[in-house]
């Protein structure tokens, strides 16, 4: 692009690439949550903080109120004391990331040497994996009951001397239960090991729900919570946050250096020059809504929750794969994929999660406070496109052994089908891939989208 463009056209086609990203209210599961309309509030923020450089807080203060104001906030939700300290994410992969290295450095700061590892049930977010394999610890993964919650005594037998974290889910993503974090804390407490709850998805559901187990700071063992506010915070994406206890636990996710030719570095982040965009939209967010409104959209998420389930409940043509304890449903039938699909077709923007031990393919349904009103249609159309009997969804990739595919060929292959009206046999397809043949079909497929 050699010559600038004028502003009116520039803008004109952000417009354009914009539609690319529509979808309809309430119809693009997981990866938005639509609730209240606060767009004009938030964008205005972000207009407001758009230069603003959180690489240095005492240049740019904003970030010291929205910080500690948010951290605040969550405090008084989360069952936290005077004590708990916290810091403003990018998103709960940082807000994880940045408790793994809290909780690693604490134990090396005991003079533990050696590979550390992490126990972690295998319904734990991916983000742990990825944590993992950062901070270079040893990942320990442990079963789940029937009901996917994790097994305390399953973690017990995992942990030794090198355990560095144990990581418990409230809830889980993919089947919205929450693990027993007070049993857990048992576990940790007598080993004396660091506890992370991952509250990511639940963080701000969790607290209004009646019937919520404890998995905050009222359970003494809990060392760190992540929760994210871009999810059902309903802000704009960019927006986590991570607890800790007290000040020494949060003190080892801190990274300082002096030992450059430059300015002197002290970083609480993984980024250091960041945006304030994201986290003032946040703060305009929780400062309009309060906890009164998070518990009125949470009473509205569950309400659609508890219909669509007892929808699937008294239905013989699709099952439900876990007793959420929070508004995320899994949902399967006899053909999943095409069943999928033919949501998608539909206008439903809702993904088939992959089979892995005991938990079934399923579609994954993230029920916000949008969905009460379109209740009646989601139901409607889940159970009128039901298929009732299995079909043989690959029978046109038959014979070709994808893992053994170069990525260029992987590439090809799946821009030779419609990701829309071929989806069924691509999540088939990835189904029937055992999970590291899996991670490196769409490892290639991602990288060979981009130039
Ligand atoms: C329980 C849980 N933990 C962690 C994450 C990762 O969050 P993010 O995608 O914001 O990095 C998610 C995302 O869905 C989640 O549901």
């Amino acid at each position: 692009m050699s010559h600038g463009r004028p502003i009116e056209d520039v803008i004109s086609e952000l417009g354009e690439i914009a539609e690319g990203d529509k979808w309809e209210y309430g119809k693009q599961f997981s990866y938005v949550f639509d609730g209240p309309d606060l767009s004009e509030m938030t964008a205005e923020a972000m207009r407001l903080f758009a230069s603003s450089n959180g690489l240095d807080p005492t240049a740019f203060p904003s970030f010291l109120r929205f910080e500690n104001d948010l951290v605040e906030f969550a405090r008084s939700i989360l069952n936290g004391d005077a004590d708990v300290r916290g810091s403003a994410t990018s998103g709960g992969t940082e807000s994880i990331l940045l408790a793994s290295k809290a909780a690693r450095d604490a134990l090396r700061s005991k003079g533990v040497a050696g590979r550390l590892n992490m126990v972690l049930p295998v319904t734990a977010h991916a983000a742990f994996h990825k944590a993992a394999s950062y901070l270079d610890l040893e990942m320990r993964i442990t079963e789940v009951d029937d009901g996917f919650r994790a097994i305390p005594e399953a973690i017990e037998g995992a942990i030794d001397e090198q355990t560095a974290l144990v990581v418990a889910s409230a809830p889980s993503y993919t089947h919205g239960v929450v693990d027993p974090v007070a049993a857990i804390g048992e576990v940790t407490a007598r080993t004396g090991r660091w506890l992370h709850v991952d509250a990511c998805v639940g963080g701000m559901v969790l607290p209004f729900l009646d019937h919520s187990p404890a998995f905050d700071f009222s359970v003494a063992a809990v060392d760190s919570i992540s929760m994210d506010l871009h999810k059902y915070g309903y802000t704009p994406k960019g927006a986590s946050l991570v607890l800790h206890r007290d000040a020494e636990r949060r003190s080892h996710q801190y990274f300082a250096t002096a030992g450059w030719m430059g300015y002197p570095v002290a970083n609480a982040t993984v980024q250091s020059t960041k945006s304030a965009t994201a986290l003032a939209a946040a703060w305009a967010s929780v400062q309009h809504l309060g906890a009164d409104g998070y518990r009125r959209l949470t009473q509205d998420s569950w309400e659609a929750t508890e219909g669509f389930i007892d929808a699937v409940r008294s239905s013989d043509v699709v099952d439900l794969v876990a007793e959420p304890d929070a508004p995320l449903c899994a949902v399967t039938s006899v053909d999943v994929f095409t069943h999928g699909q033919a949501m998608r077709s539909r206008g439903w923007r809702v993904g088939v999660t992959p089979s892995l031990g005991h938990s079934p393919a399923h579609m994954h349904f993230t029920m916000t406070a949008a969905h009460l009103g379109l209740l009646d249609e989601l139901v409607g159309d889940l159970l009128e496109t039901a298929p009732t009997e299995a079909s043989d969804v690959m029978a046109g990739l038959a014979g070709i052994d994808l893992v053994s595919l170069d990525p260029a060929m992987i590439g090809g292959l799946l821009d030779s089908l419609d990701l829309d009206s071929d989806r069924a046999v691509v999540d088939a397809a990835i189904d029937s891939l055992p999970p590291e043949g899996r991670a490196a079909v769409i490892s290639a497929y991602i990288q060979h989208l981009y130039r």
